[in-house]
């Protein structure tokens, strides 16, 4: 089995650390990669990372974790709220997935309530700031270890 994990950002958070820093705090997209790849590191894992702002990118780097991930780590952004291909991608892909939000995005706005990814998620990590993501992984960690 392979011992890697994919971790997936999407849209806007490349902007990690100015953008609304309110609500995303201030740490930046290479930190959660660091992190990541920290707590991943301490389970004999390593990490591909990658962002986009382009849904199809997005599914083609699923697509490729078939290949050589044995996990998904996936904040989708705001492709959450609105796109079932990428739930698709996921499901097709057949790997453990967690879904992580930075944000708690049940106490804001009505539309980021809905996630069409949650369904096919393994575990959903929301409103922990990025340390959701370290969360994330020890999940996926144990999951693969069965
Ligand atoms: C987010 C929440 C989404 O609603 C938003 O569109 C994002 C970030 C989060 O991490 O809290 O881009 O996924």
């Amino acid at each position: 089995m392979s011992r890697r994990i994919l971790l997936v950002n999407g849209p806007n958070l490349n902007l990690l650390g100015t953008r609304e820093p309110e609500i995303y705090g201030e740490e930046t997209l290479a930190d959660v990669e660091v992190l990541v790849s920290r707590v991943a590191g301490d389970f004999g894992l390593d990490v591909r990372a990658v962002q986009s702002n382009h849904e199809g990118a997005l599914i083609d780097a699923i697509h490729a974790a078939r290949e050589d991930c044995s996990a998904i780590v996936i904040n989708p952004g705001a492709f959450t709220h609105t796109s079932i291909a990428l739930r698709d991608a996921l499901a097709g892909v057949a790997l453990p997935v967690a879904e992580v939000h930075i944000s708690n995005v049940h106490a804001r706005e009505s539309f980021r309530h809905r996630s069409y990814v949650s369904g096919i998620a393994a575990c959903v990590v929301v409103g922990c700031g990025v340390q959701g993501y370290e969360f994330a992984v020890r999940r996926l960690a144990a999951l693969i270890a069965g």
